[in-house]
Formats: C-alpha cells, structure tokens, sequence
C-alpha cells in the first residue's frame, strides 16, 4: 500500500470537474490513505458533502464557523495532521485566495495553517487557465514547492478546446505516491539506521581497590561517544553504556552510566537483546580486587593484590548472538595487531573488529585521532590516521555496507 496510513486533506473547490473528485478519495483510499474532505461553498454547488462523506468515511468540512465540526474537524487540527494536502479540483479563485493568503473559508484558512507539502490540480477554461494573473499565482505557488498537477489539454466541459481539465484522478494519486515514495528513500538514505537499537559501550572501567583507590585505563571514552553519535545522527536510536569518562553525555542519546566491569556486564546484558548493532569500545578491565578494602589501606613496604578475572563480556555478547544481530569488538594492541585482531574475531564470534595499535602517540588512548585496522571475514581494510569522528563514520560506513547488516536492517 503505498500510502499507507498517510493523511491527506482534500480541498474541493468548485469546479465541473467536482464530479472526478469523489474517484481521487476513493484512489487514495485504495493506496492505504485516509482522506479528509473539505468543500468550498461553490463545491457544494456541484457535489454533495455526503457523497465525499462516505467514500472517505470521515465527516467533511464545509463551514469554518459550524460550531459542531469545529469541534469534530476543526481547520487546525485538521491541516496539523494531515501529511499533505491536496486541492482537486483547484478553482482560479482558491489558486488566487492560496497565493494571496487569503482566509475567508475553511480550506484557504486550514490551508495557511498547514505546514504539510501541497498539492494542486487546477481545473478550469483555457482562457482562465492562459490568464496571466492564473499564470502568476501559479508562479507564486511554485515559488513556495506548492506541486502543481498540470492539467491535461482536450476538450473541456465548456465545449471548448485547449489546456485547463483536471489531471485524471488516477495520475493524482500517483503523483502523490511517488511523491512519498521519494520521500522514504531519500529518508532511508539519510538516515539508514532510522527504527534501528544500536547499543555503543565506552570508556574505561574502574576496579576498586580501597576506598579511595582503582585500577583503570586511560581509555577516554571518545571513540565510543563519536560512534554513538554518528549513530544517532544515521537515525538509530543509540543507547550508551559508558564508564567513567570527563566527556558531557550526548545530547538525545540514552546514557547508562557505570563503573565496573561487573556493572557494565549487568547493563549490557540487561539491553543487549533490544540491540540490532552492538559496538563494544568500553576498554573493560580484564580483572579485579577479588575483595577491595572497604577502608583506605594503609601504608606499608609493599602490597599484593590479589586480582580475579573480570567476565569477558564481548565473549558473552558472541555466544548469546542471535543471527540478526551484529557484533563490533574493539581490540587495543601492542604489538601484532593483525594476527591478534583475526583472532579476537573468531574466538568471540564478531561480525567486525577494530584494532588499533596503542603504543602509536597519535592513535589510540586519550587522543582525539585514531588510526585503525577494520577485520572481518572478508579481509583487512587499513585506515589513515584520522579524527576519532571520521574513524566512526567509516566504522558506519564500512558496517552499513555488508550485506548482514542491510539484511538486518531492511535497506537495500
Ligand atoms: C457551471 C460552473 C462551472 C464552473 N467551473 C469552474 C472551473 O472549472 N474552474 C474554475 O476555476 N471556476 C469554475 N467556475 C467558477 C467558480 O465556481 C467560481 O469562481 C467560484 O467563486 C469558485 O469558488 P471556490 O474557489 O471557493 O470554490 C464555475 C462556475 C460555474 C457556475
């Protein structure tokens, strides 16, 4: 159904060819829209209210100052829900009132009110339609992205021949299907993960080790804030599960704080099944005081710390992976960070990881640039060193582009 759900308003202005327009509600309506009818006075003249009123199965609006469909159909409302408006046919007198702003009745008026794209199919004699003030409010209309709908050239309910008869209702229809058509494509590339979870975690952990001390790393967290963001800024709906960083949490992104590695699991496990993409750039601690000193621990020669193994989170993520979910890990290496990547990638299950070399100055911890190799299972793509934003746009790109994830996505 191509017009699924979509609200159209349809002006009726009176014209002959009032009598096509009960096949345009009825086109809409076949396409999945629901239309909303209102008529001008003069429309009256030439169709009843009650033959729109049940093709639509809506009331109609006739009359702006009618206290009872004011309330039922009020010209606001009307034209802030509609996701477009149509006025078929369009008299010279609307096309005029629709160029001048002018708002004597309920459609000019729920026309100025409604920020929604417009349609327009003029319908009239040829001599109106060659009249150059006809022609100059059209001008005006589509100054302002109005569509006009060219009306086709016959003979004409006058008698006469020449250009000015109401396009077919079955090409007004279209021409609105294919205007909303456009619109979702051209919204499915701009924003290709729109509708879709995508769960990012970042920065480092903390494991206590007295009240007043932790072993962590110096993961800043940026890398990880810049993929939430350009997920966000692709249409996903980002959550982010973040340790202790210094960076502002991202505006319109859900953010989970955390410190441990126990607490980042327990968040991750407890999101990970609403996430279609999950992206694990937290540099999670590998192990932890096993019991850290409630008190400050006093000084002494030397101090051993006993550390047990954090749970491996990203091993967890790939076991419990289900096929439509892709899984992004991140390793920091220090050396071979090919031959550790490849690994990771296997042992874990991951659709892609990211490797980076942490012992480069300008790549890595705590730096605002990132150089980094993407490994998966069709190879190594090796990136120059950039902004850790740009590198976050390519990790996107590089993942938009395998066919798992358009297929988990829906975007061809
Ligand atoms: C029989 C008849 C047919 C008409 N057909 C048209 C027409 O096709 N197009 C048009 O612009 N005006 C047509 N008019 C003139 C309009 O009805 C008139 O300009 C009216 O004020 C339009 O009002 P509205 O724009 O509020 O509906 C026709 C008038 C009559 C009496």
């Amino acid at each position: 159904m191509k017009l699924n759900k979509k609200n159209i308003l349809l002006g009726v202005s009176g014209g002959i060819a009032c009598y096509k327009a009960p096949e345009i509600v009825r086109g809409v309506r076949e396409s999945g829209g629901n239309v909303t009818v209102a008529m001008t006075q003069s429309a009256m003249e030439f169709v009843k209210p009650l033959v729109f009123q049940a093709l639509s199965e809506r009331p109609v609006a006739t009359s702006l100052f009618s206290l009872e469909e004011e309330s039922r159909i009020g010209h606001i409302k009307v034209a802030e829900t509609a996701d477009a408006l149509l006025v078929a046919p369009a008299t010279a007198n609307i096309i005029a009132k629709m160029a001048h702003g002018i708002a004597d009745d309920f459609l000019s008026t729920a026309f100025l009110a409604c920020s929604a794209p417009a349609f327009v199919a003029p319908a009239m004699n040829h001599h109106m339609w060659d009249n150059p003030a006809l022609q100059s409010n059209l001008e005006i209309l589509k100054k302002r992205n109005i569509h006009i709908i060219q009306p086709d050239s016959g003979y004409l309910a006058c008698g006469s021949y020449g250009t000015g008869r109401m396009a077919e209702p079955s090409h007004i229809v279209s021409v609105l299907e294919d205007f909303f058509n456009l619109m979702e494509n051209s919204d499915q590339k701009a924003k290709p993960l729109k509708n879709v979870r995508i769960m990012v975690t970042a920065g480092p952990t903390r494991e206590r080790i007295d009240a007043v001390r932790y072993l962590s790393n110096d993961s800043s967290g940026k890398m990880g804030y810049a993929l939430a963001e350009i997920c966000r800024q692709l249409g996903a709906d980002v959550i982010l599960i973040s340790g202790p960083t210094a960076l502002s949490p991202p505006a319109e992104i859900e953010t989970i704080h955390v410190k441990t590695a126990q607490e980042m699991y327990a968040a991750v496990m407890a999101k990970s099944g609403q996430a279609q993409i999950i992206i694990k750039a937290a540099a999670v601690s590998d192990f932890r005081i096993e019991t850290p000193n409630p008190q400050k621990t006093k000084k002494s020669k030397t101090l051993t710390l006993e550390l047990v193994k954090n749970p491996d989170i990203l091993k967890e993520l790939g076991r419990k992976k289900d096929k439509n979910q892709f899984l992004v890990g991140f390793a920091a290496e220090s050396e071979d960070v090919r031959h550790y990547a490849e690994q990771k990638l296997k042992d874990k299950d991951l659709d892609l990881i990211v490797a980076n070399n942490i012992l480069q100055k300008d790549a890595g911890f705590d730096v605002d640039t990132n150089r980094v190799l993407l490994v998966d299972n069709n190879g190594v793509v090796d990136l120059p060193l950039m902004s850790k934003e740009a590198v976050a746009r390519k990790i996107m790109d590089h993942i938009l582009a395998t066919d798992k994830c358009r297929s988990i996505i829906g975007f061809n």
